[in-house]
């Protein structure tokens, strides 16, 4: 049976140079799922609020929501290291508040870590969640709920931009993050930065130095049809099975095929 996968863990697979695979997950079946197939990560992202609930960004997703959605998660049992998303505005407007919420994430969540979007900015805020023995992964580059600053979903990092995501990744790392997701940036700026931090970092449209990968599960499996980025790869198409099943459904009730004998009680 394999082990609880932990934070030191991870260290060593970058060591050794085995890649970290992570995936996103809201809910109790796709984690059962994702974590029998081996994943070594799962987060649950704030993602919930475009893939799950229907919004156009992640900026309206609340505490509450990913409290839900991280308990799930973690009724599943998984062996994979559970990473809870801290919301929008969740962390931004203090420490004091910042270390409140990332420890409600651990406390009733049962998350983990957290992950907390931002780069020398966000150091304050790394720094006090990581002095509490909360892990903090952090995410730089394109961080979404910077949506409105950067104007849209947008690759970050080219030509002049690259010093500043460098920055970023230093200042995360002295802040005491233990890993980095580098979101949509140049894959030759994400080989740099590989190269240069002593924390795994984890790649979302960076190329394929990362030391480990993240995509949204609703990603691979077809399932978003608001917004396909180049970097994803659709590892299965679960749109057209699930209209097929519902539409055999929809016809058997209709004609009275279903339910039968075996569906009934004497
Ligand atoms: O919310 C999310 O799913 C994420 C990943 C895409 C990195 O932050």
């Amino acid at each position: 049976m394999r082990k609880k996968i932990t934070i030191p863990d991870l260290l060593n697979m970058m060591r050794e140079g085995h890649k970290i695979s992570m995936l996103t997950s809201y809910d109790f079946p796709f984690t059962r799922i994702m974590d029998a197939a081996g994943v070594d990560v799962i987060l649950v992202g704030d993602s919930a609020g475009v893939v799950f609930a229907g919004h156009d960004t992640t900026l309206p997703v609340t505490m509450e929501d990913m409290l839900y959605h991280t308990r799930a998660v973690v009724r599943a049992l998984p062996k994979a290291l559970v990473v809870a998303d801290m919301p929008f505005m969740s962390y931004q407007t203090g420490i004091e508040e910042a270390c409140r919420n990332c420890g409600r994430m651990i406390k009733d969540g049962g998350a983990e870590a957290v992950k907390i979007e931002g780069g020398t900015n966000m150091a304050p805020v790394i720094r006090a969640v990581s002095s509490i023995d909360i892990p903090v992964m952090a995410h730089i580059g394109l961080t979404p709920q910077s949506f409105h600053r950067m104007g849209g979903y947008k690759v970050q990092g080219r030509k002049d931009q690259a010093e500043k995501i460098i920055e970023d990744a230093r200042a995360v790392e002295a802040a005491g993050a233990f890993a980095v997701v580098l979101e949509a940036i140049p894959a030759k700026l994400a080989a740099q930065i590989t190269a240069e931090l002593s924390i795994p970092t984890i790649g979302i449209g960076a190329g394929p130095s990362c030391d480990g990968q993240v995509l949204v599960i609703h990603d691979i499996l077809g399932l978003c049809e608001k917004y396909s980025p180049k970097f994803v790869k659709h590892y299965a198409e679960l749109g057209p099975i699930i209209d097929d099943a519902v539409k055999q459904y929809v016809h058997e009730v209709r004609e009275g095929h279903f339910p039968t004998e075996d569906h009934s009680f004497n």
